[in-house]
């Protein structure tokens, strides 16, 4: 009799910890996105190692998400540049090699370091 009664108490307690699992699950998803660590960029003019890891962790350059994929949404996984910078200028979207050259250059040069010369970059 007396066991029955402590069971049911801890089955209650066990279900009202299910619940409070889903609501806080369902309340705080853990969502960071995946992030490469380095990509290969290929080009005809030579490619480019880029050292993602470096650029964009606390302990390397630690530079934001959003200064790069621009049109991210907080918490999202940004799409490849690729996506919206085609190969040609198109409806004044800059074209894929201009996004880049764009992107990259101007914090180097911003920043008085990182590579400025085409080989420093096209080294592969
Ligand atoms: C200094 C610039 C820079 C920063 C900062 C940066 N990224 Fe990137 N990321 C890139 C470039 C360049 C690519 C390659 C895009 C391409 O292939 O067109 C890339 C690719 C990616 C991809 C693969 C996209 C795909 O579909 O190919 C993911 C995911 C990603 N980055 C996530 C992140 C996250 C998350 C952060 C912040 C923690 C971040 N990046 C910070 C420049 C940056
Ligand atoms: C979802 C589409 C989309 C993606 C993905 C995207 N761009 Fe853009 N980008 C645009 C559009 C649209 C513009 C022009 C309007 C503006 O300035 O926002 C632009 C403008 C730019 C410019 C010129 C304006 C400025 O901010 O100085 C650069 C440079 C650039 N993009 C680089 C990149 C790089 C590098 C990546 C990848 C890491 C990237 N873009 C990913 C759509 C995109
Ligand atoms: C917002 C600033 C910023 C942007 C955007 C940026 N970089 Fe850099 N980059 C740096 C800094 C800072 C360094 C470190 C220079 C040093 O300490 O010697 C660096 C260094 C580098 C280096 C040499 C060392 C290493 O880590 O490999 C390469 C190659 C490089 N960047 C490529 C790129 C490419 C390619 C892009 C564009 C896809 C890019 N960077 C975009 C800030 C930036
Ligand atoms: C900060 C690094 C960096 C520097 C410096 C740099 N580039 Fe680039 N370049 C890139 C990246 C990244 C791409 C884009 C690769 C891709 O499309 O995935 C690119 C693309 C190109 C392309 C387009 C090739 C194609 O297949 O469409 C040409 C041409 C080019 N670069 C020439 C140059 C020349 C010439 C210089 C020197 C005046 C130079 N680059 C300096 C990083 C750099």
């Amino acid at each position: 009799m007396e066991i029955k009664a402590e069971r049911k108490v801890a089955y209650f307690i066990a279900i009202i910890f299910f619940f409070i699992g889903v609501i806080c699950y369902a309340a705080f998803p853990i969502k960071k996105p995946e992030e490469p660590i380095r990509i290969m960029l290929t080009s005809t003019a030579g490619n480019v190692l880029f050292d993602h890891k470096e650029h964009a962790s606390e302990d390397g350059y630690g530079i934001e998400c959003l200064e790069c994929h621009h049109t991210m949404e907080e918490g999202d996984t940004p799409e490849a540049c690729g996506e919206c910078h085609e190969a040609e200028e198109e409806d004044g979207i800059l074209k894929k090699s201009d996004a880049f050259h764009g992107k990259c250059k101007i914090c180097h040069e911003d920043e008085g370091s990182g590579p400025l010369k085409c080989a420093e970059c096209h080294a592969m």
